[in-house]
């Protein structure tokens, strides 16, 4: 699933890594907005996209749910809202997300994107990284799967650290994806 502004690169690097591998199949694309580069890209690349509005919220979550019918695992990839409960209830364990830092740090709300990057650099930290976790109920609250860190040097802006973070992103997720499926 991607987000609205949806660039996609995780979603992109995550589908060529399913189609690469003989014992995965990519059950479809979920996306609120056809036009975004990322949908586009998936499109033109043959993958089976599927078109799930934010509009009209009231069928929001039993579109989605449709959606996913025919769906194992599910990975949230540049989502910036907050999932259905009832999605979240069906697939516990199955659904992860990546965000771009080491949580528990700079995570929750507002932290998403390149704001994560600025306030990661407002705190002078001097390493950051990627995380892959479990999606629950609490917003980058879920259980970790993977961490992959990075140094973040006295020269780094918002856009340098998240060009390095955004590389080790395309690195980690589908390692995480493996290592649920593997029960790791
Ligand atoms: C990625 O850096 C992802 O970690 C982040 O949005 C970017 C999406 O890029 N997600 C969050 O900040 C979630 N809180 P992409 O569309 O190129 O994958």
């Amino acid at each position: 699933m991607i987000g609205h502004a949806g660039r996609g690169s995780n979603m992109l690097a995550l589908a060529q890594n399913i189609k690469s591998d003989p014992n995965m199949t990519l059950a479809t694309v979920i996306a609120p907005n056809m036009s975004a580069p990322g949908v586009i890209a998936a499109l033109d690349l043959g993958y089976p996209v599927q078109h799930v509005p934010y509009e009209p919220k009231e069928t929001y979550t039993s579109r989605l749910l449709e959606a996913l019918n025919e769906v194992e695992w599910v990975c949230l990839a540049g989502f910036m809202k907050l999932v259905p409960i009832a999605v979240i209830q069906r697939f516990r364990g199955r659904i992860m997300n990546i965000h771009p830092a080491l949580l528990p740090k700079f995570g929750g709300k507002g932290m998403y994107g390149i704001h994560v990057h600025e306030a990661v650099i407002q705190a002078q930290e001097k390493e950051s990284g990627c995380t892959v976790h479990h999606v629950s109920e609490i917003y980058d609250e879920g259980e970790v799967i993977l961490k992959a860190t990075c140094p973040v040097l006295p020269e780094d802006t918002p856009e340098t650290l998240a060009a390095k973070v955004l590389k080790l992103e395309h690195l980690s997720y589908f390692r995480a994806l493996q290592k649920v499926i593997d029960g790791e």
